[in-house]
């Protein structure tokens, strides 16, 4: 028995997909390079944009013919998308040879699911759950291994449909945080551990004996092994001066930090709910190149964001050609149901989204040219 996973979108899927692999090998299945040899196929959606949920219905809609041609093929549709009860539905209804469909939270029951589709079953779940600390995961990262320290985000940006399809903000347990590393580095096949959270400067704040994230940092530096350790997501608004500190003492922290700014206008950054300003964010990345000299910086930006004006834009360039990222992720604003933006008057025209997102990237090659940067 064979099993093809299709991974989308961010690095807590790709992370996700390693539970997932985990869960069909015990249950027997192997990999396989095609998904013409596969008896399961999973899908691992994303949700962030809608260029994203349009690659997804035009994959599905391709297993058609393999399903047609191999009927006991099962087809599993998990993730960011599956967890939004209508898109969950629509899915569902646009391609009834698929067997499973679950939300975000349902992994751990994954293998149940699966048993109950070879009795003839099809299924739809997404109800809600709990962090879930009794699977393994397969890696399949190199020399890297993500470790999750937290689900869900709290922040409700006004763009962002994290917080709906991933719940409120749950950390893990510190211990079990630093069990899963040591176990880790007890293999001796990693070089380096990645921690993923979609906020991770606030981890820790919804535990009932709190810890800080510059505290988890610290113990795990301290643990045994010669390795590096990085993290991301950070959210401006959360990036203490003691997280800072710590990257800067630690041997073992990468000296990296990956700080989504969105914008550079003050106005827009209000509309969107950052909790910063402009000054705010300059004030950290000043702070960080005191403290940790040759710390790589990089961005995400969105463009074309409801209301956003050619000025208000320029203020976004302006902000890129003033720190000069390692590197720039830019996106153009994708309106997501269910979201405050979404509902914003003045949305901006696709072809100035593209004119923006065009104009930010050029500049950013230019300045990568002129400072030799990457
Ligand atoms: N439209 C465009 N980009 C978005 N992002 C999040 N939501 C949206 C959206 N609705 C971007 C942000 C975030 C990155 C992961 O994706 O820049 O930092
Ligand atoms: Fe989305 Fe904002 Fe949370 Fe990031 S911090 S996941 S952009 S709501």
């Amino acid at each position: 028995m064979k099993y093809f996973i299709v991974t989308y979108g961010c690095q807590m899927n790709v992370h996700e997909s390693e539970k997932i692999a985990a869960i069909l090998e015990k249950l027997g299945y192997q990999p396989c390079e095609k998904r013409e040899e596969a008896d399961i196929i999973v899908f691992n959606t994303c949700a962030i944009r809608e260029g994203a949920e349009e690659r997804v219905f035009g994959n599905v809609g391709n297993l058609k013919k393999l399903k047609k041609a191999k009927k006991d093929l099962i087809i599993v549709l998990c993730g960011c998308m599956t967890q939004k009860e209508e898109t969950a539905q629509k899915m569902m209804r646009t391609f009834p040879f698929v067997d499973i469909v679950i939300g975000t939270f349902n992994l751990p029951k994954l293998a149940d699911y699966i048993a109950a589709v070879k009795q003839g079953r099809q299924l739809q779940i997404w109800q809600e759950g709990d962090i879930d600390e009794s699977l393994p995961y397969k890696r399949t990262s190199g020399d890297n291994a993500w470790v999750n320290i937290m689900q869900g985000c709290n922040n409700f940006c006004t763009y962002c449909i994290v917080p709906y399809v991933r719940g409120r903000e749950k950390s893990r347990e510190e211990q079990n945080i630093l069990n899963e590393i040591k176990q880790i580095l007890s293999e001796k096949k990693y070089k380096k551990i990645t921690l993923l959270g979609q906020n991770v400067n606030s981890y820790g704040k919804d535990l009932k004996q709190p810890v800080s994230f510059a505290k988890l940092l610290k113990d795990i530096c301290a643990l045994e092994g010669d390795f590096k350790l990085s993290f991301m997501t950070s959210h401006p608004k959360d990036l203490t001066d003691e997280v800072i500190d710590v990257i800067a003492n630690e041997e073992k922290i990468e000296k990296y930090i990956h700080l989504p700014a969105q914008s550079g206008n003050n106005r827009i950054l209000a509309l969107m709910n950052r909790k910063y300003t402009r000054e705010k964010y300059l004030s950290i990345i000043e702070k960080i190149r005191a403290k940790i000299p040759n710390c790589r910086i990089t961005s995400d930006f969105i463009v074309g964001f409801p209301s956003e004006s050619e000025e208000e834009f320029n203020d976004t360039l302006s902000l890129v050609k003033q720190v000069q990222f390692d590197s720039i992720f830019a996106f153009m604003y994708s309106p997501r149901e269910g979201t405050v933006a979404s509902k914003m008057e003045n949305q901006v025209p696709q072809n100035v989204k593209n004119e923006r997102v065009n104009k930010l990237l050029q500049e950013e090659k230019r300045i990568q040219k002129e400072t030799g940067k990457r």
